[in-house]
């Protein structure tokens, strides 16, 4: 080896270019080059607010691609077994800023890693792919503490998901504690 410098560079490069190209740590990267302290952006719409988070979260638009959130809009008469029907001109404005801040449609790296991995027919997030293999070392038997109850109740876990933080390190289960894998 002749030239030490040049293959610590070449070496140097490799180790960042397998850390861009990982979904996670594209997501830091971008983070760090925006300055933003929320892994997916925050609710900011009132209404979506008051009409969509009485039974749970209100989840970020973030979570999910603009046809699911459609889809979610289209079918409130059955929404996954309960009746949360709205009036037309309120579906229109909550749908509108659901599209607008929509995963495929975020620059937060998270919700892109989302976007990625959502099929138009899902309109669940805990059905994508990041969901599923984000949490597959997570025990299921955690969900049947009546804290939580389901997969979908981000919040139980995620202590600042409303926020817009998913980070692992920002978890604690009720039951079992802090995460540390
Ligand atoms: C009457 C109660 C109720 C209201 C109001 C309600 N939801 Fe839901 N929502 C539910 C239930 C129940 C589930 C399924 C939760 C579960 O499986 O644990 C659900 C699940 C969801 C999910 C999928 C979560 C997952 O598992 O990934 C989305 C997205 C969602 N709701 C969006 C909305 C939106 C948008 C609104 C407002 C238009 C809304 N919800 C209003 C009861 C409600
Ligand atoms: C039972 C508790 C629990 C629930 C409910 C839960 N999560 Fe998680 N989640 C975890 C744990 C624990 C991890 C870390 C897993 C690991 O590191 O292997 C995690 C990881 C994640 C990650 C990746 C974090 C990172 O740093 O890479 C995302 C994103 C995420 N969860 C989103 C969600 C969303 C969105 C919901 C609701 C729709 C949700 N989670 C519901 C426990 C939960």
């Amino acid at each position: 080896m002749k030239r030490p410098i040049l293959w610590l560079a070449i070496v140097l490069l490799l180790v960042l270019s397998v850390n861009v190209y990982s979904d996670d740590d594209e997501h830091k990267w971008k983070q760090w080059f925006s300055g933003a302290a929320s892994d997916i952006r925050p609710v900011t719409n009132q209404l979506y607010k008051q009409e969509c988070a009485s039974c749970h979260m209100a989840y970020q638009p973030g979570l999910l691609p603009a046809a699911s959130w459609k889809g979610v809009m289209s079918g409130l008469q059955d929404h996954f077994g309960e009746n949360a029907e709205l009036n037309a001109e309120d579906v229109a404005i909550i749908l509108d800023y659901l599209q607008q801040d929509a995963a495929d449609k975020s620059n937060f790296g998270r919700s892109a890693a989302f976007a990625r991995n959502t099929s138009e027919q899902q309109l669940r997030i805990t059905e994508s792919r990041y969901f599923v293999r984000k949490h597959d070392e997570v025990p299921s038997r955690f969900i049947k503490d009546e804290r939580i109850g389901s997969w979908s109740n981000c919040i139980a876990c995620h202590v600042s998901a409303d926020k817009g933080v998913y980070d692992e390190h920002d978890v604690s289960i009720p039951g079992v504690g802090h995460w540390d894998d």
